[in-house]
């Protein structure tokens, strides 16, 4: 049962995602969390699916599904593994997007077909060490020089940049005595066999801990012209565009995660007793269940009519951040409720719900912290009531 109104393909690919994830990731997702293991077997399973192919068109070998059931089956991953969601999530929305919006024919029959197929894991290199949210201020170079270009820099948290096989990397070709801000950016093809790309520090991180997020130094990376996507001073907006798909795929991430850890306290709550009596008799407890399912389902509605309208043409930017900070900040707040509803058992590696609290804080964080969010919304909300003499749209 779904408040939103689903179509029977929908349904179907919903099903299949939730049957797989259910039998082949989660009996081993604690154990990747704890050993750190990227588990390439995954990738094989994910691939004869069709999930690296989810939003490329059939023309490319894709499987053409449209935004919504993409974000079904990725809340249906990241109930199961939350490190597997974001590998899907980034190489869905962000690299493979980029190339077939806006690379050239070329380009799109040269990549697509091989990252349908899952043969090429994409990755998304925007972030450096100095420049996060603030993404205008990147520095890593790109100088012309016949008919390469040559970068020079460091990329910073670049998820699975040690698996990928395409990685869409932004760099500036403005040079620096004639900076030109956010016009001086542009997009580049990347693949790790070029010479001076190099994978350095592997992170060790808090959560997502089975998603190896690397940083990448281009050192005299010579890079064939024609890997430029665009063109040249497009790349930020090419990059910021691209990230309001990838919101929505993080939102339905944070949901799969909340919703892993609202189902373990459920589970929970009836079998454990205290006082004689199951805890999920105690008001205190279903109470809690009940703001976690309410926020849950409040998140979901907000994601997929957020996608149902990029799927109609409309500009959903505001949106997209609305939802990737509901959902967000409700996988914090639901797993941290879930450790509350096990005590000292939540605590524990016994239980999945610690892992999902862990998992669930870095929604928070990329692909643009809850702040950013927050100023992308208002932005919008202020430049939208200025064109509607002060009324909003909604
Ligand atoms: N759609 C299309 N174009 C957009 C856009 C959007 N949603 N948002 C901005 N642009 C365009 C603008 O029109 C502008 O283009 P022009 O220069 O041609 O006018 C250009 O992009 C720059 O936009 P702004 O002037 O708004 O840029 P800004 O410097 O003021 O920054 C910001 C705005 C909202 C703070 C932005 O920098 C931002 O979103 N920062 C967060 C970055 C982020 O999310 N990083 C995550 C990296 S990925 C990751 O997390 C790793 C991973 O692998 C998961």
């Amino acid at each position: 049962m779904s408040l939103i109104a689903l179509s029977e393909t929908q349904q179907e690919i919903q099903r299949l995602a939730r049957d797989y994830a259910q039998r082949e990731l989660v009996p081993l997702a604690a154990e990747r969390d704890r050993e750190s293991r990227f588990d390439r077997s995954m990738v094989t399973q994910m691939a004869e699916l069709g999930f690296f192919g989810m939003l490329i068109p059939e023309a490319y070998d894709g499987l053409g599904l449209d935004a919504q059931s993409y974000l079904l089956a990725l809340e249906e991953i990241a109930v199961a593994d939350a490190s597997a969601a974001v590998l899907l999530s980034v190489h869905n929305s962000l690299p493979t997007q980029m190339i077939l919006n806006f690379g050239t024919e070329a380009q799109r029959a040269q990549y697509l077909p091989g990252m349908a197929r899952g043969d090429w894991l994409g990755a998304f290199a925007l972030s450096e060490p100095e420049a996060g949210s603030d993404a205008a201020s990147l520095r890593t170079q790109a100088v012309r020089d016949g008919d390469h270009w040559v970068l020079h820099g460091t990329k910073a948290w670049v998820s699975h940049g040690s698996e990928a096989g395409v990685l869409l990397c932004m760099a500036r070709t403005d040079l620096p005595d004639a900076r030109r801000g956010s016009k001086g950016i542009s997009t580049f093809i990347l693949t790790p066999d070029l010479p001076g790309f190099h994978l350095t520090k592997k992170e060790n991180k808090l959560g997502l801990r089975a998603s190896p997020t690397l940083q990448i130094v281009l050192d005299t990376c010579r890079v064939p012209a024609d890997r430029l996507v665009g063109e040249e001073g497009k790349g930020l907006g090419y990059a910021l565009g691209s990230l309001d798909h990838g919101r929505l795929g993080i939102a339905a991430q944070a949901i799969g995660i909340a919703r892993a850890a609202l189902e373990a306290s459920v589970r929970y709550a009836t079998e454990r007793k205290q006082f004689g009596t199951p805890i999920a008799d105690f008001q205190a407890i279903q109470f809690k269940l009940a703001d976690m399912a309410t926020r849950i389902t409040a998140a979901r509605t907000l994601v997929h009519a957020a996608a149902a309208a990029k799927e109609r043409g409309e500009k959903v930017t505001r949106y997209c951040s609305m939802a990737k900070l509901f959902a967000t900040e409700t996988a914090m707040w639901v797993t941290t409720q879930a450790v509350q509803v096990f005590g000292g058992y939540g605590y524990v590696t016994d239980y999945p719900v610690e892992r999902h609290l862990r998992d669930a804080k870095v929604t928070e964080i990329y692909e643009g912290t809850s702040e950013i969010q927050r100023i992308v919304i208002a932005r919008e909300t202020l430049a939208a009531a200025a064109a509607l003499d002060g009324s909003l749209p909604d």
